[in-house]
């Protein structure tokens, strides 16, 4: 990490833009449950980022809730990592402005993401989905978080959160004030894909309701969502290699090794020359075992707000009290009178 020599921390964030599905929880926050018990870690729900955007208001009060009430239910700590929204420390905005003048404009161009959700008329995109990755450095480092867990997507982000570092510390001659940050991607579940479509990502704003296993949906929606994902005609092969060129088929099998702690080979030793009249039922009950349980608690915490607002906001107080600081600091070595 390039000389940096100060404590382990992990951030993440998800957006409060629509409910969470099967690929967050893979691709995210299993991670997360995971490395609280190592780490300092610290989890937010950006709203900041999810207005880049149009966002109805109301819903995304009740997005923000959906975001907070998914990490506890599928079993973040709010005892050992803080959850908190992104908006209520201010630090996050405060160092995205300095960081706006710190990367280069030809550096935000190349971001795959924004060219995807700014479609064809990038002229009526907002400032802010341009400046989005640059906020999201200044989530990262305002709590100067050495590694982020993130799904695949995310990767270039990081690597732009990275170059925003070194060339602050390089810029301002302060040498490891920031770590660069390392992204945790890998594992299975990184990049979930649609059961519609084996070719694009699960993602919150498709807009086939089939396409998503929400974190909120019950047993019987999930086993019909399973059970009517899109697939090929052939039985599974015994190996690997044979899943090339079935996107379909190599999504659902990617799944069932995820969430049953097993590799694909393994996977299809057990089903290889089956078809997916047998496979889809077993896949079904294992992610209804798996989910719906987190679903009957989300929904529990869903229906007691104000437990949730106290989450956020002590979670919250102790993110402040970790970013301010480094804000604070940040301001001096710019130059800033403080
Ligand atoms: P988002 O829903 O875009 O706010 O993403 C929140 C987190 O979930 C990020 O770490 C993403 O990389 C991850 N994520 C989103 N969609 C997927 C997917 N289809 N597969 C794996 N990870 C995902
Ligand atoms: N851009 C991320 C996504 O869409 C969300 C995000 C915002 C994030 N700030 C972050 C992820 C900081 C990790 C760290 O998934």
């Amino acid at each position: 990490m390039s000389g940096y020599q100060g404590p382990m921390r992990v951030l993440s964030g998800i957006q409060p833009s629509g409910g969470m599905h099967l690929g967050n929880y893979l691709g995210a926050i299993r991670k997360f449950v995971d490395l609280q018990h190592q780490y300092d870690c610290h989890f937010c729900v950006v709203d900041m980022h999810a207005i880049t955007v149009w966002q109805d208001p109301a819903k995304l009060r009740e997005q923000t809730f959906h975001i907070a009430a998914s990490y506890l239910a599928a079993g973040v700590d709010p005892k050992l990592a803080a959850i908190f929204h992104q908006s209520a420390v201010h630090a996050h905005a405060e160092l995205a402005w300095i960081f706006n003048c710190v990367a280069r404009l030809g550096w935000v161009e190349r971001m795959t993401q924004f060219k995807d959700k700014a479609g064809k008329d990038k002229e009526r995109a907002s400032v802010g989905l341009y400046t989005y990755p640059v906020l999201q450095a200044a989530d990262i480092l305002v709590y100067k978080a050495t590694h982020v867990p993130v799904g695949e997507d995310q990767k270039q982000h990081l690597e732009l959160s990275r170059d925003i570092a070194g060339k602050f510390n390089h810029d301002y001659k302060v040498e490891s004030f920031f770590p660069l940050p390392e992204p945790l991607i890998k594992g299975p579940g990184a990049r979930i894909m649609s059961l519609r479509d084996g070719s694009a990502k699960m993602s919150k704003s498709d807009p086939s309701e089939n396409a998503c296993v929400f974190l909120s949906d019950d047993a019987d929606v999930i086993a019909k969502k399973i059970k009517k994902a899109k697939t090929d005609p052939e039985s599974l092969p015994s190996e690997e290699a044979g899943l090339e060129g079935r996107a379909e088929a190599a999504n659902l099998v990617g799944i069932y090794a995820a969430l049953s702690g097993k590799t694909n080979a393994d996977v299809l030793t057990e089903f290889g020359g089956q078809g997916f009249g047998v496979f889809k039922p077993a896949l079904a009950d294992l992610v209804v075992e798996k989910i719906a349980p987190i679903g009957s608690e989300l929904r529990r915490l869903e229906g007691d707000p104000q437990y949730l607002q106290q989450v956020l906001t002590d979670g919250a107080e102790r993110a402040a009290a970790v970013a301010d600081p480094i804000v604070k600091e940040v301001k001096e070595i710019v130059g800033f009178l403080v």
